[in-house]
């Protein structure tokens, strides 16, 4: 069997709604031994500040909120990330600080000078080898999150927020060699085949 030279830390970006999810099983049912986690929920402390950021009544001031991702982030890193780039695995994650950036920062124009550098710091080096974007608009994003049902304390968040999320995302990824921009307006099925003929192409150049 073909072996990785290093392991692989892969991030998925976009809006809710973008079907990061449905993706991400895909292109883990595609290559096997892949390590799928999420931010912020990929630790027991990142679990727990999932429900402190989805609960309405933490009224949180949006620094502390971006603080709270932070320290999951923090967590994840030291207990799920840097142990499987250890142990060579492909590591699919949904979100990671791009989301910080896109949602604190120019969602909620939390400063972004500060979010750069407390990223850096939380990720102590580690830095994603390929992010995926699923590019979706607006309207098709809310539109799936609506037929899923409930929202969450995010996804309930104005039209006017989304917009610049999505501004925001465009921005960071403009110049970013690292990222590849997908199609999220296809159907979940073709936007994995998408991803899984991007990541095949990448991971050619290092299995051993
Ligand atoms: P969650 O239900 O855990 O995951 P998802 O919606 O991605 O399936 O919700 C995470 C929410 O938190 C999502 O709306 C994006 C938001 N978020 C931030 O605002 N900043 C961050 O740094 C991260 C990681 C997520």
């Amino acid at each position: 069997m073909k072996k990785l030279q290093r392991g692989i830390l892969i991030t998925f970006e976009g809006l809710d709604g973008s079907g990061k999810t449905t993706v991400i099983q895909q292109v883990q049912a595609h290559f096997g031994q892949s390590l799928v986690t999420q931010e912020p929920g990929g630790s027991s402390l990142g679990q727990a500040v999932r429900a402190i950021v989805h609960n309405p009544e933490s009224n949180l001031d949006y620094t502390a909120e971006y603080l709270l991702f932070a320290a999951a982030r923090a967590q994840h890193i030291k207990e799920v990330i840097r142990p499987a780039l250890a142990a060579k695995k492909i590591i699919l994650c949904d979100r990671m600080g791009d989301s910080s950036l896109a949602y604190q920062g120019y969602g909620r124009g939390v400063d972004l000078e500060h979010i750069k550098k407390i990223n850096e710091w939380v990720m102590a080096g580690i830095q994603p080898d390929l992010t995926f974007y699923i590019d979706i608009d607006h309207a098709d994003a809310r539109a799936r999150i609506h037929a899923r049902g409930e929202l969450t304390s995010f996804e309930q968040e104005k039209y006017d927020f989304f917009e610049r999320v999505l501004q925001g995302y465009t921005t960071i990824f403009q110049h970013a060699a690292h990222v590849k921009k997908i199609d999220g307006s296809q159907s979940p099925e073709a936007v994995a085949a998408n991803v899984i003929r991007e990541l095949a192409l990448y991971l050619e150049e290092v299995w051993s």
